[in-house]
């Protein structure tokens, strides 16, 4: 596709899509095939690759790859992420592109002389990237399943990026937000530093990510973990006295991980395994919404979000104490999981009356970003691939590497710098997710793929940090309980309880007043926020066709034939 075609795409998409308040009842429909993905233009380079009869596989790396150009907040190369893959044989598998702390790190490398944690160091500038995941996610999904060449994969992002696009007014709104910070991380001056701001329809075009992305094209994995580019990214790192070397690059692998599968109300869940917590949590969270038939009361009803509120709070605590990197810590799944503990976990709930968080045993509690992304594939043979990723906080640590034109994470903020010190996303880590040389930090990335009677039902995922184990929960709910269509269920307003701090947040007009104040009288209080995930997902309907619902807090866009 030539750029003068993407940018008239864009235009077109831009002026149709939808926002909150005028966001149909029905999503996009598909008698095959289905993407949903953050914007746009990725969303109709997957769908490209599925017309031409590429896999499911195929399209989501082409549609991450797109998404590194696209939407530089947080599509990447330099970051990591998750996929939980079904097959049409009913197959399933669960990869770990996670970012690795590099080799050097230490457990107290965010701990001043006294032991204080200095919360930017994780957050801005070098030293708090962790060691990228995603190429070599991306590689490896191909090789295991991909069925069209690597190269014309990854050719649609470098005609992106070579030839541009016109950036959207949220992406304008995000870039202008951090210019101080890409100011004060970067030594120079990358081409996300504009004097007087980014405006809607701002052309961009992006040569050194071409020419990044034409080395990955060309040799695969090692375009980025050796070579021209792992040389930009050693030297950005001496730069900036980072830690990630050559041997952390080098030695950098993605890892197939057994899905973990658990069921609800008669449909089968398969989520993403530690080092993500988000299959451990949401499947906790729903066998809780079962054993107290959380479905009976209306939606976003007092009884409905009181109980969601005591549930997700003792799951966080859970998350809190036990769950990091498996390589490192024994996590208990098994026992997380087990219907016995759940019972035990959620029979002191009461519809009455609230639990304080601090009567509920847990960790400590670390804060996560709510900038991630997430996309969901169906091909025509029924193969589906629920995929997010994350630089973790808006456009990462904000360090574009020099001569490379891509920004590297700050996924090190997602470690518990100092267990018991709440990370960004107000979360608490404990000795699980203790920083040490190698090892993934905790995520929540949640890609989740729903089956009923064998059949794939229902493909899953948000961004949104700790907020992505409450929405993709919600979003289940939604279909399941509420019968609501796909487009509904992610357009819902969404609540959030994480355990501490001890407050239900909520989407403005997600709850009545009425509902507020009932909440209240049982002792919830409430912080009030704009946006709760933004889940791209989709839904096998009754009727065997596909439903995109893309989520309309962003430029997400679903697209299907
Ligand atoms: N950085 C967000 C997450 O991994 O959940």
């Amino acid at each position: 596709m030539t750029s003068r075609i993407y940018i008239l795409l864009l235009l077109a998409l831009t002026f149709s899509s939808c926002n909150l308040t005028t966001s149909p009842k029905v999503g996009a429909l598909g008698d095959h095939a289905m993407v949903v993905s953050a914007h746009p233009l990725s969303t109709a380079v997957g769908l490209n690759v599925l017309k031409q009869g590429g896999n499911a596989i195929d399209a989501a790396v082409a549609t991450q790859f797109a998404l590194a150009v696209v939407y530089p907040r947080a599509g990447n190369i330099g970051g990591g992420g998750f996929s939980v893959i079904r097959l049409t044989d009913g197959s399933i598998a669960a990869l770990d592109f996670r970012e690795k702390a590099p080799a050097q790190a230490e457990r107290k490398m965010f701990q001043d002389s006294l032991g204080n944690v200095v919360g930017e160091l994780s957050t801005i500038g070098h030293l708090a990237a962790g060691v990228p995941g995603s190429v070599a996610g991306m590689w490896e999904l191909h090789q295991k399943y991909g069925s069209l060449p690597w190269a014309d994969l990854v050719q649609p992002a470098i005609d992106l990026a070579f030839e541009g696009f016109l950036i959207t007014a949220n992406e304008a709104e995000a870039l202008n937000e951090k210019q101080e910070d890409f100011r004060q991380a970067n030594h120079y001056r990358p081409w996300v530093v504009r004097e007087n701001g980014w405006q809607a329809n701002d052309y961009v075009n992006q040569p050194q990510l071409a020419a990044t992305l034409s080395f990955i094209r060309d040799s695969g994995r090692d375009g980025f973990y050796k070579g021209i580019v792992a040389q930009q990214i050693v030297k950005e790192m001496q730069r900036g006295n980072g830690l990630v070397t050559h041997e952390d690059l080098q030695n950098y692998e993605a890892i197939w991980r057994a899905p973990l599968v658990g069921t609800y109300r008669g449909h089968r869940v398969i989520s993403m395994p530690p080092p993500s917590s988000g299959g451990v949590a949401v499947l906790q969270m729903l066998q809780g919404a079962e054993l107290l038939n959380v479905g009976r009361y209306e939606h976003n009803s007092t009884n409905a979000v009181h109980l969601m509120a005591e549930i997700e709070r003792r799951v966080f605590a859970d998350r809190s104490k036990h769950l990091g990197d498996p390589d490192y810590f024994q996590v208990p799944v098994q026992q997380l999981l087990s219907p016995d503990y759940n019972a035990s976990r959620f029979a002191d709930i009461s519809i009455d009356q609230t639990t304080p968080s601090t009567d509920i045993q847990g960790g400590e509690v670390p804060y996560e970003s709510p900038e991630t992304t997430h996309f969901s594939i169906v091909d025509a043979d029924g193969n589906a691939i629920s995929t997010t990723t994350t630089l973790n906080l808006n456009y990462g640590c904000k360090v574009w590497v020099k001569g490379a034109g891509f920004v590297l994470n700050n996924e090190m903020d997602d470690f518990s710098s100092k267990p018991g010190v709440p990370n960004f996303f107000g979360l608490i880590g404990a000795e699980a997710n203790a920083i040490a040389p190698g090892k993934r930090m905790l995520s929540s990335m949640t890609p989740t793929i729903v089956e009923k009677d064998g059949a794939l039902k229902m493909v899953l995922g948000s961004p949104g940090g700790a907020t992505i184990l409450t929405s993709v929960f919600q979003t289940v709910l939604n279909v399941i309980d509420y019968e609501m269509t796909m487009q509904e269920a992610v357009s819902a307003k969404k609540v959030h309880h994480q355990w501490l701090p001890d407050q239900i947040k909520a989407e403005t007009d997600a709850i009545s007043l009425k509902t507020i104040e009932e909440l209240e009288q049982l002792g919830h209080s409430f912080e009030f926020v704009d946006k709760i995930g933004r889940n791209d997902c989709i839904l096998v309907r009754e009727d065997g066709r596909l439903e995109g619902g893309a989520d309309p807090r962003g430029d997400d866009k679903a697209a299907g034939f």
